[in-house]
């Protein structure tokens, strides 16, 4: 075992999710079951001391990887020497919102946040956003903070990959451990483009297994996309568990890497690749390695996905613009 402790600041610690993220980060599943973490953990003052109730329940889980917990209402603090920062703390749209909605409320958290990260975090820093907007909050963050190579910093639309392999695999028949290269190309948002074309059920073509357009256009992507709004009008609040798996997923696959043969999808800023724009954090399928991705090169888009990346793409460059005229970026 090393005895460097990893540090894994985490904004927002006291809400809904960071109350399933901290328990799961501290027991082992991001870093494995070698890797000693220091849990750094930002809330805003009103929730110091619920925060402080999270840090009596994790000390009673005397967890043996858990090597210290330091809480703040200061970024700079929280993120001192950060390795880690999951950008979480934001808040959560409730019903008839769409995620873009948050852009103005929760935009300004991310400016002063990129901007602590540029001053504090360790020089490795790796930033996850989940906090919606989450795209374009990575944007931001990422433009506040020069000094971080952009490489650093993704936003999570892993729930949604997870959410699609899921549906797929409850299509087919398969188990989820068969379904691979699924991606998700653009926005964490409705917009989103679940991508079947290249994605394989045990080794085979999805789209030739489902041989379905009509319910790939009418079920499978409507429900990937809308499966937020979804949960928010069953559970009268926004996936929380769900949400916290997906970002020890998409921080732990970063950091140690994805399986041969597979890919995973992140979001990204975009160089270029598959005409998206450069200036955006955009959603791609990638392969991860060390702390470092590459998006996959060379896939042939078809007429049917060219139109749906554009029209998430647009969305992303739109929410792009609105934080510029915010003075955000
Ligand atoms: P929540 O309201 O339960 O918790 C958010 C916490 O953030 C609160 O405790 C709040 O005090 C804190 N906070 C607010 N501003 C802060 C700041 N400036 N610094 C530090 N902490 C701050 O919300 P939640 O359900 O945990 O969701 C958090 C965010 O994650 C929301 O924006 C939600 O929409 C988003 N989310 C994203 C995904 C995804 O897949 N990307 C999935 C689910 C939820
Ligand atoms: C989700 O996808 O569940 C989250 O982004 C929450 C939301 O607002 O949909």
């Amino acid at each position: 075992m090393s005895n460097t402790p990893v540090k894994v600041a985490v904004t927002g610690a006291a809400g809904q999710i960071g109350y399933s993220l901290l328990f799961r980060i501290a027991s082992g599943a991001l870093l494995g079951p070698d890797t000693p973490v220091q849990l750094r953990l930002l809330e805003i003052t009103p929730a110091l001391k619920a925060l402080e109730g999270v840090v009596m329940e994790l000390d009673d889980c005397a967890f043996p990887l858990l090597a210290g917990v330091e809480t703040s209402d200061d970024a700079n603090v929280a993120f001192d020497g950060a390795n880690l920062a999951l950008l979480v703390g934001a808040r959560p749209r409730s019903k008839g919102m769409e995620r873009g909605d948050l852009l103005e409320a929760n935009g300004a958290i991310f400016t002063a946040q990129g901007k602590a990260l540029n001053a504090s975090a360790a020089s490795d820093v790796r930033v996850g956003v989940t906090g919606n907007p989450a795209n374009t909050n990575a944007l931001i963050a990422m433009r506040n903070a020069p000094d971080i190579p952009q490489e650093r910093f993704s936003a999570l639309t892993r729930l949604d990959h997870n959410r699609a392999i899921s549906q797929l695999a409850a299509k087919t028949g398969a188990a989820v451990t068969d379904i691979k290269k699924l991606t998700i190309w653009g926005n964490h948002s409705a917009t989103q483009y679940p991508d079947i074309f290249h994605a394989e059920v045990g080794g085979r073509n999805a789209a030739e297994v489902v041989d379905d357009q009509a319910w790939v256009e009418n079920d499978f992507i409507p429900t990937v996309a809308k499966r937020g709004a979804a949960i928010i009008e069953a559970r009268g609040s926004s996936s929380a568990a769900s949400a916290a798996s997906a970002t020890i997923d998409a921080a732990r696959d970063w950091l140690r890497g994805s399986a041969d043969g597979d890919w995973l999808s992140m979001a990204v800023a975009s160089d270029g690749s598959y005409d998206v724009p450069e200036g955006i954090v955009s959603s791609f399928p990638v392969t991860t390695k060390d702390g470092s991705y590459e998006i996959v090169q060379g896939l042939e888009i078809n007429e049917f996905s060219r139109g749906r990346i554009d029209a998430t793409v647009q969305e992303l460059t739109d929410e792009r613009d609105a934080v510029a005229s915010l003075g955000l970026i």
